[in-house]
């Protein structure tokens, strides 16, 4: 369905904008085993489209070039995510057709399924009229998932802890960027898991980082700690670093635990002129390019 049908046959519609981890420091490991993190993210203006809809009873529908990859039952983290919004709300919370356009690759470290989960909060708060404290909005998405609070404010942050300690970043530039993945899902589990205890040095970002130049320094000195036992799992990971570089990339990285990994380019007319170039070469691949959206959206 073209953004215009959705946004037509749905009255509320959302974007779930892809996740881009643009560092990511393991610094430690929680009693739990969860890990803990410093990230730098940011947003793309490319992402997944949902649409809610007053219903006679609750209905879910996917599509979209990776709807028919996703399962539509109750792991799904849409229905979860408001189901866990319903009892909150109780009979306010009345039935609703969601509706979710599947843009964004499944298990691809660009926060698909957090996004989608964020923007089901958004869509249905919006649907139902409700207007729920931040804080209490907060408590709830990271019921759902570490990730899903970032994705809540959809803007250039700074997470730690494991990602329910956000600083937003407001001079963060946007930048031209290509995102490539070689379809091949990764576990974030087993990422973790291969990472065995190993703690890396916080990110330390320089105060006073002013103007695109001074941020490309800074993101360049900073790392994807995943990225290493990621590349055991999927391999094509280096592939597509070297394929970014020969295009002209001026940084390259993985994003979250793989295996998506996007180059930041000088222009939008050269990040598109690479993107031309690498789905000419892999046509198979997920590449598409972008911008991310900048601190002062
Ligand atoms: O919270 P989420 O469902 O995205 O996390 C998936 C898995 O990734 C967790 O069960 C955990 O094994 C691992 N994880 C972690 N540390 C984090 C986030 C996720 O170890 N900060």
């Amino acid at each position: 369905m073209p953004e215009e049908g959705l946004a037509e046959a749905f009255g509320v519609t959302e974007m779930a904008r892809a996740k881009i981890n643009l560092a990511l420091h393991v610094t430690g490991q929680r009693a739990d085993g969860y890990h803990l993190l410093d990230m730098l993210v940011t947003f793309a203006d490319c992402g997944d489209r949902l649409g809610f809809l007053p219903a006679q009873a609750d209905a879910f529908t996917l599509s979209g070039p990776f709807g028919e990859t996703l399962a539509g039952d109750g792991t799904n983290l849409v229905l979860r995510t408001r189901d866990l919004l319903r009892e909150q709300l109780g009979a306010l919370a009345f039935p609703v057709h969601i509706h979710l356009q599947k843009n964004l690759p499944i298990a691809s470290g660009i926060g698909g399924g957090s996004a989608d989960a964020a923007a089901t909060l958004r869509g249905l708060m919006r649907l139902w009229g409700m207007d729920l404290p931040v804080e209490t909005l907060a408590s709830l998405a990271l019921k759902l998932g570490a990730d899903v609070p970032m994705c809540l404010e959809s803007r250039p942050l700074i997470a730690r802890g494991i990602g329910e300690r956000i600083e937003v970043v407001p001079d963060l530039p946007a930048f031209a960027m290509v995102l490539a993945n070689p379809l091949k899902g990764v576990s974030t589990p087993e990422v973790f898991r291969r990472l065995a205890g190993k703690n890396n040095p916080a990110l330390h970002l320089a105060r006073g980082l002013s103007g695109t130049d001074g941020w490309l320094t800074a993101i360049g000195a900073a790392r994807n700690d995943l990225e290493p036992p990621a590349r055991e799992l999927v391999p094509e990971i280096t592939v597509i670093s070297q394929m970014l570089q020969a295009q002209g990339a001026l940084i390259t990285r993985m994003s979250g635990s793989g295996a998506t990994c996007f180059g930041i380019f000088s222009t939008m007319a050269a990040a598109q002129e690479a993107a031309a170039a690498l789905h000419g070469d892999r046509p198979d691949w997920y590449v598409q390019a972008t911008e991310t959206v900048s601190g002062g959206m």
